[in-house]
């Protein structure tokens, strides 16, 4: 039965939720999904009526452009439930800009931001108790969009299909990481997709990726097109701490644009650490890692959270990085954390209540 809740969404509720049935906490990142899930269709040159409904397979032609022209664009985010069983987000206006701005550079139509907000705390609030509360643990909530007009025509897709399914997720590395330095393959170009948040940008880099694993890494940092100067992990923003000064990469049409990677830089600056913005070359991480004065090397990412790193391999040598006292990787995260899950006062003013 379908009930009319708000001005323009109608829900349809599950008869039975699978959450008596599911460990909430430490479940493998993304492979549970709640009982509902929102889901907005384009045709005609406008977003029809949104829904929420149970979570089920959807019913797409053979010929939709996602499968031919992986025209499809992505976010994600994370829902934090509080002692007081209030439901909190983390920047949520940012990942609707991005979304946005990835879809326009897929020949995508933006989704409004008022359907975005409504869909998503409505989703939230119907999936509340399926938000885990233990540490490292959130529910995942990931927006996307793809084109499901049919037909295989080499152009745009005129019809889309605008979605949020919602996972309760541990975390998505449980230890430290090792990484090898892209040295043949790349993950962006001059003029590509890179700072879009595109599906294909992260299925390009599953075949590397597999091979760094075979050599007994987890992840890969991405290089320039010169292969000199150090990018992005893919699922990771990336930062260096050479003697006290924190350095990233600067975005640019190749990089994606992280709020964790923004927000770390601004918890630095406001800790009164030296933050640079600029490129970084495999030769100064090199030298650094060999005289010691690299002190740490970790990622920043909705998924990733902070994640320190404690080796990468170049051309074949593998340098280890030392461990430190007090590593910022560990103080930035629980400062993150702490704000993300309302349990410190947010200076920022990031968090967003639901
Ligand atoms: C995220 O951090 O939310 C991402 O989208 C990365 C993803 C590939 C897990």
């Amino acid at each position: 039965m379908e009930t009319a809740i708000l001005s323009t969404m109608k829900i349809k509720k599950v008869q039975i939720s699978n959450l008596d049935k599911t460990t909430l906490n430490g479940r493998k990142f993304g492979s549970t999904f709640t009982d509902h899930m929102f889901i907005c269709k384009y045709k005609n040159g406008k977003w029809q009526k949104p829904r929420i409904k149970p979570y089920k397979d959807l019913k797409l032609a053979p010929s939709a452009r996602v499968f031919h022209y992986g025209q499809a664009v992505f976010e994600g985010m994370k829902a934090y439930k509080d002692t007081e069983d209030q439901i909190w987000l983390f920047r949520p206006e940012e990942n609707q800009k991005r979304i946005n701005a990835s879809a326009k550079r897929m020949a995508m139509p933006v989704f409004p931001k008022e359907l975005f907000f409504e869909g998503l705390e409505t989703l939230l609030r119907l999936e509340k108790d399926w938000i885990p509360t233990a540490e490292g643990n959130s529910l995942y909530i990931r927006p996307f969009m793809i084109a499901s007009g049919n037909g295989i025509f080499a152009a745009p897709s005129e019809e889309y299909t605008f979605m949020i399914i919602c996972s309760p997720s541990g975390k998505y590395y449980s230890k430290d990481v090792e990484v090898v330095i892209a040295e043949r393959f790349s993950r962006a170009a001059n003029g590509g997709v890179g700072a879009a948040k595109a599906a294909g940008n992260y299925g390009a880099q599953f075949y590397p990726t597999q091979l760094a694993i075979e050599q007994g890494y987890d992840q890969i940092i991405w290089t320039d097109s010169t292969h000199k100067f150090l990018e992005e992990a893919g699922t990771m923003n990336i930062f260096f701490r050479i003697n006290d000064t924190l350095i990233t990469a600067p975005t640019s049409e190749r990089i994606l644009d992280g709020v964790t990677r923004k927000s770390i830089i601004a918890i630095a600056e406001n800790e009164g650490i030296k933050v640079e913005e600029r490129r970084i070359s495999i030769d100064e991480i090199e030298k650094a890692a060999t005289n010691g004065t690299l002190k740490e090397m970790f990622g920043a990412g909705t998924a990733a959270v902070v994640t320190a790193i404690t080796h990468f391999s170049h051309k074949g040598i593998d340098y280890k990085i030392s461990d430190v006292a007090d590593r910022y990787s560990k103080r930035f995260k629980k400062i993150l954390t702490d704000i993300q899950q309302n349990k410190s006062e947010d200076i920022f003013g990031w968090r967003y209540k639901v």
